[in-house]
């Protein structure tokens, strides 16, 4: 039987946020930029990027907040609101400065994330600089960015990697 349990799912899931959040630490870390987080969630994520990353700027998308305390961004990092509305607006505010962005708004509800996916694709290239790295937890089909390979200690269909080369 090849189904994978929800315990399983959760746990590939994060150990494939673990090693794609290192490797693109790895490629971003010779170059300015910016980090957009799109899904804050609990805050985890964020937080794992704010201790690796340094200074660097990193906006956290979100829509209800109910993060641990921990893991807040600043008043002028987080982009409240309904994705559809705050992405087009932060991407053409940021256009060609997102150098990392890492999408985590998929659920359990198969449409929602068609169109999560959807939106995604639509409105995070126009922030991406040359070569930017994107990783998201739903696959996407954005215009001039290719599908790259998970690193080691990433399991298939488990997170997807992109790289910006249409700029
Ligand atoms: C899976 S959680 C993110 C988990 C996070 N990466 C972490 O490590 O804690 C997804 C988050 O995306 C947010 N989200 C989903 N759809 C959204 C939308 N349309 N607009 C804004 N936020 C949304 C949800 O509120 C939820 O907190």
């Amino acid at each position: 039987m090849n189904m994978l349990t929800r315990l399983e799912k959760t746990l590939y899931r994060l150990e494939a946020q673990h090693a794609c959040l290192h490797w693109a630490f790895e490629q971003i870390a010779e170059r300015d930029g910016i980090v957009f987080e799109i899904g804050l969630g609990l805050g985890r994520t964020f937080n794992h990027m704010r201790h690796h990353l340094g200074e660097r700027e990193i906006y956290a998308f979100e829509r209800v907040i109910n993060a641990y305390p921990d893991c807040m961004p600043d008043d002028e990092h987080l982009i409240l609101g309904e994705i559809v509305e705050t992405l087009p607006a932060a991407s053409a505010r940021f256009a060609g400065q997102v150098l990392l962005g890492h999408s985590d708004v998929g659920s359990f509800d198969k449409d929602n994330n068609r169109m999560m996916a959807g939106l995604i694709s639509k409105h995070l290239p126009p922030a991406l600089a040359p070569g930017a790295i994107v990783m998201s937890d739903l696959p996407l089909a954005m215009p001039g960015c290719t599908a790259l390979a998970l690193p080691p200690g990433a399991r298939e269909d488990r997170y997807y990697l992109y790289r910006n080369d249409g700029i």
